[in-house]
């Protein structure tokens, strides 16, 4: 099984919205190309979330004609920019949208798992108990091989300001609020997890802990500064837009990052 994980979009309203200093739209266009001209195929793309900047009707609409562009189905988490109603409404056409977009999917006989960590437009993320609970219920020893998708990371990262509460910004922290219940909750599942991946943190990072990997996506538009000790968020500007193709075999599970030039500014 393969899928190409990416994430935080973050599309305007329009295709001159600019994210940061650079165009999201035509950043997304290019990695969309560079997916569809991949000398392979993918069981699924996954967006890890933040579609959209804003969560708007606009926003969405923009995006489903772009992401439309892919020859993959693509599966979405939820992100704190997006909004859950109109990414199930206006990108997905779902007619009646659940409170929460939790969703599962198989893939080659593996079981993905997608959970709505969207918590208000503020950086930490939010599991309710009823959403504890479901996945408690699907989290069994026994069973297919298993992945499990968020937003929001679901443990600390070697950076403070990804990882700690920001004094500035209303005690706030980048993290799942619920991550050592998250984490303890899929913990008899371990032996046949292959993976937890989110987006959020526009870095790759890979953590194991307790024998489980957990693994986040690039940006497709702006990575993020993370360095041990970093106490204020703040873009890198050099460093450029990716993508992760992930592959799964019964033995081993692979990550590679594939990294773009920036398109033209438009
Ligand atoms: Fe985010």
């Amino acid at each position: 099984m393969r899928f190409i994980h990416i994430s935080d979009s973050h599309l305007g309203k329009t295709s001159d919205f600019n994210y940061r200093g650079f165009n999201s739209y035509r950043h997304l266009e290019q990695v969309i190309e560079a997916i569809n001209r991949l000398p392979f195929a993918v069981d699924f793309v996954l967006h890890s979330g933040d579609v959209t900047e804003h969560g708007s009707l606009e926003e969405y609409t923009l995006a489903r004609k772009l992401m439309e562009r892919l020859r993959f189905p693509v599966k979405y988490a939820v992100g704190n920019h997006d909004n859950s109603a109109l990414l199930q409404n206006a990108l997905l056409g779902i007619e009646s949208p659940s409170g929460r977009y939790d969703h599962t999917f198989v893939a080659d006989g593996v079981q993905v798992v997608v959970l709505d960590t969207s918590n208000g437009f503020v950086p930490n993320g939010a599991l309710t108990e009823r959403q504890l609970a479901d996945l408690r219920a699907r989290c069994t020893p026994e069973g297919a091989p298993l992945i499990i998708v968020l937003h929001h990371p679901p443990l600390p990262l070697d950076t403070p300001w990804l990882s700690e509460d920001w004094a500035s910004f209303d005690s706030r922290s980048m993290l799942l609020d619920e991550s050592e219940a998250f984490r303890a909750t899929i913990a008899p599942a371990r032996e046949r997890l292959r993976g937890v991946f989110f987006g959020h943190v526009h870095r790759a990072f890979q953590v194991q802990r307790d024998g489980i990997l957990y693994c986040s996506a690039p940006s497709t538009v702006v990575q993020f500064a993370a360095y041990p000790e970093q106490r204020d968020p703040k873009p890198a500007p050099d460093e450029p837009p990716a993508f992760a193709l992930v592959t799964l075999n019964d033995s081993q599970l692979t990550i590679r990052q594939y990294t773009l030039p920036r398109p033209e500014q438009a």
